[in-house]
Formats: structure tokens, sequence, C-alpha cells
């Protein structure tokens, strides 16, 4: 059937709830890049969404449906990029916004775009998870504030629209390797699997596989040790401070998308993270943030440990641009040679002249 409409918003029939009015930024549509090293390997790039992440996507649906419920003002916790997304999205559609950020734990391009875009930024001592839990009790008590983190299904809605854009471009994957913080989007897009599969359009789900990092993994370690339900981590850390999360707010519905799916979760150490963000970028030319480069850390590990292979057709969602973190990024060794103008051809021809 032919779709009308562009990005995320070319799947409206299959995003549930009524909106009158749509805030929109053509969002969605993101690259489906082949690897240049493995053969049957794809990275959804979704850093080229308007604010440079995967939350664009989310953003879109939640911040329409808050202006077609009439709500006025609209807030959410963030490590950074939720952040950045809301106070886009809500510029655009005449809301007044506030964000709750751990202080001095979000990366600079993070920080900057909140700024940039006129939010009002409250920060709290402390971890995201203290951020996250009072803007949940804030809603619990004052219901006239729309909330735009992923318990709010809306924004979950948008984001499964990654699985149909995979779908459409290259049929079902074997594997779908997604970095988890607080645990919304794995869910979201398996979720968008799952209405495929329902509605007869594929016939198998992939496997979702969960990446999270050493210093903030309660949910990939609960699945090691065959636990329910996952320790909480009172102190998370790791330099990919996009998942620096202890207490996912989604761990049911992310294990319920690995379990169902046949996946599992791993996580991975901070070097490795910045081995595998050099990596991306050196060998593939592509640009992530290091909470996404920890899902292609995680796909590398798994390579070596057998427990996935080469020859299965995997994605790997890179769910956040590099530039969003670029105190990272000036970090890495580099070859810089400082000359005078005049002698730049022997440094760049050498003996050839
Ligand atoms: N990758 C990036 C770049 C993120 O910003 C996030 C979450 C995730 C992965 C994990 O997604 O939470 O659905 O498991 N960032 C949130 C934020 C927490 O506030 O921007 P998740």
């Amino acid at each position: 059937r032919r779709l009308k409409g562009r990005g995320v918003w070319r799947y409206k029939d299959v995003i549930a709830g009524e909106y009158n009015k749509i805030v929109t930024l053509d969002e969605g549509n993101t690259p489906l890049i082949k690897s240049r090293k493995y053969d049957k390997t794809y990275f959804k790039f979704e850093g080229a969404n308007p604010t440079g992440s995967f939350k664009d996507r989310g953003m879109t649906v939640a911040i329409s449906s808050a202006l077609s419920l009439n709500y006025k003002i609209v807030v959410a916790a963030s490590t950074g990029n939720t952040a950045a997304s809301a106070a886009a999205y809500s510029s655009r559609a005449g809301l007044k916004s506030f964000i709750v950020l751990p202080k001095g734990k979000v990366a600079l391009g993070k920080l900057a775009q909140s700024i940039l875009y006129g939010t009002v930024i409250i920060e709290v001592d402390g971890s995201f998870d203290i951020a996250m839990n009072s803007v949940m009790k804030l809603y619990r008590d004052h219901k006239i504030v729309y909330p735009l983190n992923s318990f709010n299904p809306w924004r979950l809605e948008g984001q499964k629209t990654i699985a149909y854009e995979i779908v459409e471009d290259i049929g079902v994957p074997d594997n779908v390797i997604v970095p988890v913080g607080n645990a919304g989007n794995i869910y979201a897009i398996w979720k968008g699997f799952n209405e495929l599969l329902e509605g007869g359009l594929i016939d198998k789900v992939p496997r979702m596989i969960g990446i999270q990092a050493e210093g903030a993994a309660p949910i990939a370690k609960a699945l090691e040790k065959g636990l329910e339900q996952p320790e909480f981590v009172d102190s998370p850390d790791t330099i990919a401070s996009a998942i620096r999360i202890g207490k996912p707010v989604n761990w049911k519905k992310a294990i319920k998308a690995m379990k169902s799916s046949k996946g599992f979760a791993v996580y991975v150490s901070d070097n490795e993270i910045i081995t595998a963000q050099q990596e991306l970028a050196r060998r593939e030319g592509v640009g992530a943030e290091p909470a996404s480069a920890a899902a292609y850390a995680g796909y590398l590990k798994l390579l070596s440990s057998k427990k996935i292979e080469e020859s299965e057709k995997s994605v790997v969602i890179l769910t956040g641009h590099a530039l969003k973190d670029p105190d990272i990024m000036i970090k890495a060794e580099a070859k810089r040679i400082l000359v005078n103008p005049e002698h730049i051809d022997q440094v760049i021809l050498g003996d050839q002249i």
C-alpha cells in the first residue's frame, strides 16, 4: 500500500492516538548505512534527525499529543538528548518547557542545544535517576503538566518507526543491537517489529539485543545472573553519559522485548566504547556519540564471543550524533602537525617532491 506523509508521519495510520495538530521538524527517514567491514551489517544513523538523536521520533508524537490535548506546560528529565529534543519541539509548538538535568553530567553539545532552543533548565544534584523520580512525582501530583519521558507511551509510538523503516529498507534482520539506558527504545523498536509480524507483513521478529555500559548495567547483569528483577545501581558510572542510568524506568518492557525475541543483553567497558567510537569514525566514516558507539562495541564483543555471526544480518542502532559530546572526541589521539605554511608540501608529499 502506498504511504502518505514523510518520515515518522508516513506511518500515521499505525501511530496510536488522535492528533488534530502535528508538530514536526521532518524527523525520521534516517540513513541505513551498510558497513564497509562487515558485509551484512548496517548502521541505522539516528544522528541524522533534526536535533541529532532518535528522541526526535518520539518527541514529534509526544508534543503533538500535548498540543492536541491542550496542555500548556511540558517537562522532561534527561541525560541530555531528550532535553535537546523536547526544547526544540516545544519551541516549535509554542509550549512552555522545563527540563530537569543531573548537574554537571550532561554532554556539552546537548546542554548547548537546550540553551539555544530556550527551554528552562532545572539542575539537580545527583544522577539522572533522581531527576527522573522528581518528574514522575510532579506528574503524579499535578496532572496539568505533560511529561515527555519514555514512560509516556506516545514517545514510544514515534520511536517504533525505526523498525518500520528498517523493514522497508532491507527486510527483517537477524539481530537488532540497541544501546540501553532508561530502556524505552529497545521496547519501542521491538513493538514496531511485533506489529509488522502480527499484521502478517513479516515472518519473524529479529533478536533484540541490548547493550549497556559496565558501570550502568542493571538489566544486562540481571539477565546474566538470571534474576527476575534488576538490582538497581545507586551511582551509575560511564563515559557514555546518555546511558548513565542506574534505575531504568522501562526495565520490564525491555526485558519482555529481549526475552520474547530470543535476544539478550550484554555490557561493555568504557575502553571498549571509546575504541568502538573511533573505529566507527575511522574505518566507516560514521560519527556517533559514546552511548551509540556502545552498541557497536557490543556488536564487536558478540562477534568475538561467537554469540552472533558475521554472516547474520545485523542492524546497529546509532542513536545519537558524535557532535553531541565534543569533549570525548577531542581527547582522541590525533595527527596534528604545526608547520610553517611554506612547508606544507613537504609534510603532505614527503619524498615525492
Ligand atoms: N542512546 C542515546 C544517544 C540516548 O540519549 C539514550 C537515552 C539512549 C541511547 C538509551 O535509550 O533510554 O530508551 O534506553 N537518553 C535519554 C535522555 C535517557 O534523557 O536523553 P533508552
